[in-house]
């Protein structure tokens, strides 16, 4: 085959999104299959592609955890789950089918003797059902579980697939809490599995917006001209969340908003908008470009850290008109705690494209409001004829959700017998053009991992040089041992005045969402 022909073949982001590699049969064996991750997103994804008719027949899914259950406890609860989160209605004769897919195998993670078993059965499975010898593992498991798992695949032979099947892993974050930890979580799934094998998720990868940010810059013309230092002023990242830590106190603390969203998520969004064009779709050329974006970012000093990151921790407040408790009161959390629920920072791109446009980022939990987005804003046209007040007179916006969808403002005439000027928006909603809802990251993902499409998952020089950026920050924060520089928010405000103070000590301010 051709390159040209294989490409398109492999690859999700060929032209009108149309081709993609085909999923095959296999058996998906989740790890930690009673847990949260599964309940909300894994079987919702699986039910839904179901569905949607994308998932070949022969799929099927084996829950893997501690407790007894029988086939059937494990299909009800699943069941119970899936009506709950999936995004469409659960349909009985669609969940019926679906349900004699899946299965519960209980063991250990440490017993060597259930990964035996487990091995048994998947040869049964691959007899009866057809799955062809193909594994997808799923670690749905904190990563202090990673260990014994990966040994005891390993010597049951199940990191290495059947002549002409393939073994795949795919590893949910947080990956590691810092460089030295996720370089040993690297090397300890390199001691099962190759890189080819393993999948590192990040969801927002998932997320239709965020895949279209390619096809917007790369399948337009227009913009690429414009994509620069010249004519860019800056960039904002924002993600916000209404929501609390909910039940995840415990690992909440341990992570904190930078770790949690920053180290991952902003930054591969980041990494999308600012890359160069790959030399062609294949999942190693879209990731050597979004690697040396983060190489390119500038290291602070620890000095500059608290002039470049903004630390908050939401206090009790009100979220759409409900009172909610503070962060140090909520289930698991020290009453003293001085993790971050909320960062703003500063970075830059030190490349000859983004030399001299800052990047403002934003992340945190009980903000007013819930939604993500990127805005890119240009500079001002020359205060010639127009334009001598209008400050953002130019701004693409990038919605990754809620409203999924793009829209240019831009400066318009009033109508009328006078020269007034106002800005205008061109919009597009995802949902209006094209008439349906888009598929849940994770069933983008599920499927991508399903066909060997490693595109929109994290490669391990990426995952290592987005914890390198983000450790210098945690560092400089735990050396200042009272975090001086920690300030607080109520519940429903847009984070701490210092966010602000970022922007506007650069005669900025971020955008109104
Ligand atoms: C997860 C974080 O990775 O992303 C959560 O751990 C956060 O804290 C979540 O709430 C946000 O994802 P989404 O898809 O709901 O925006």
């Amino acid at each position: 085959m051709n390159r040209a022909a294989e490409q398109s073949q492999t690859n999700p982001l060929r032209e009108g999104l149309s081709t993609r590699a085909v999923p095959q049969p296999c058996t998906i064996v989740i790890f930690g299959a009673t847990g949260d991750l599964t309940h909300r997103k894994l079987l919702p994804a699986l039910y839904n592609l179901a569905t949607d008719g994308e998932l070949p027949p022969a799929v099927t899914v084996i829950g893997f955890a501690r407790r007894p259950k029988a086939d059937d406890d494990f299909r009800n609860e699943m069941h119970e789950a899936v009506k709950q989160f999936s995004r469409q209605t659960v349909r009985d004769e669609i969940w019926k089918n679906f349900a004699q897919s899946i299965f519960y195998h209980q063991s250990d993670f440490a017993d060597e003797s259930g990964f035996k078993t487990l091995a048994e059965r998947l040869t049964r499975i691959d007899q009866e059902r057809g799955t062809r010898g193909n594994r997808l593992f799923y670690f749905a498991v904190g990563p202090e579980q990673f260990e014994p798992i990966l040994k005891h695949l390993k010597a049951a032979g199940l990191n290495k697939a059947p002549e002409g099947s393939w073994a795949r892993v795919i590893v949910e974050k947080p990956f590691g809490t810092d460089l030295g930890s996720a370089r040993e979580l690297n090397r300890l799934i390199s001691n099962s599995f190759s890189e080819e094998q393993t999948y590192r998720i990040d969801h927002f990868l998932g997320k239709e917006t965020a895949q279209n940010i390619l096809v917007l810059r790369f399948a337009n013309a227009i913009f690429e001209p414009l994509w620069n230092t010249r004519y860019i002023d800056h960039l904002q990242i924002t993600a916000a969340e209404t929501l609390g830590v909910e039940s995840r106190g415990g690992y909440y603390e341990t992570a904190g908003a930078l770790r949690d969203m920053v180290q991952n998520h902003l930054l591969q969004l980041l990494c999308l908008v600012a890359m160069d064009a790959p030399s062609d779709l294949s999942a190693d050329s879209i990731r050597d470009e979004k690697v040396k974006v983060v190489k390119c970012l500038r290291r602070m000093t620890a000095a500059e850290v608290p002039t470049n990151v903004v630390r908050g921790q939401y206090r009790e407040g009100a979220i759409n008109g409900k009172p909610v408790l503070a962060y140090r009161a909520e289930e698991k959390v020290d009453p003293k705690s001085t993790t971050d629920t909320f960062v703003a920072l500063k970075l830059n791109i030190d490349n000859w494209r983004w030399w001299d446009v800052p990047i403002y980022m934003r992340v945190g939990k009980r903000l007013p409001k819930s939604a993500t987005e990127i805005s890119v804003h240009f500079k001002k046209a020359p205060m010639v004829l127009f334009n001598k007040e209008a400050n953002d007179a130019n701004v693409l916006v990038i919605r990754i959700q809620p409203d999924e969808g793009i829209s240019l403002r831009m400066q318009a005439k009033i109508p009328g017998t006078s020269f007034r000027i106002e800005p205008v928006k061109m919009d597009f909603h995802y949902g209006t053009t094209f008439g349906k809802a888009s598929p849940e990251a994770y069933e983008r993902l599920l499927l991508d991992a399903m066909s060997g499409d490693a595109t929109l998952f994290a490669r391990r020089d990426e995952v290592e040089q987005a914890w390198a950026v983000i450790d210098i920050i945690e560092k400089a924060w735990s050396a200042n041992k009272e975090a001086s520089d920690l300030s607080f928010y109520p519940a429903g405000s847009w984070g701490p005045e210092a966010a602000d103070e970022l922007l506007a000590r650069d005669g900025r301010f971020w955008r109104r969402l």
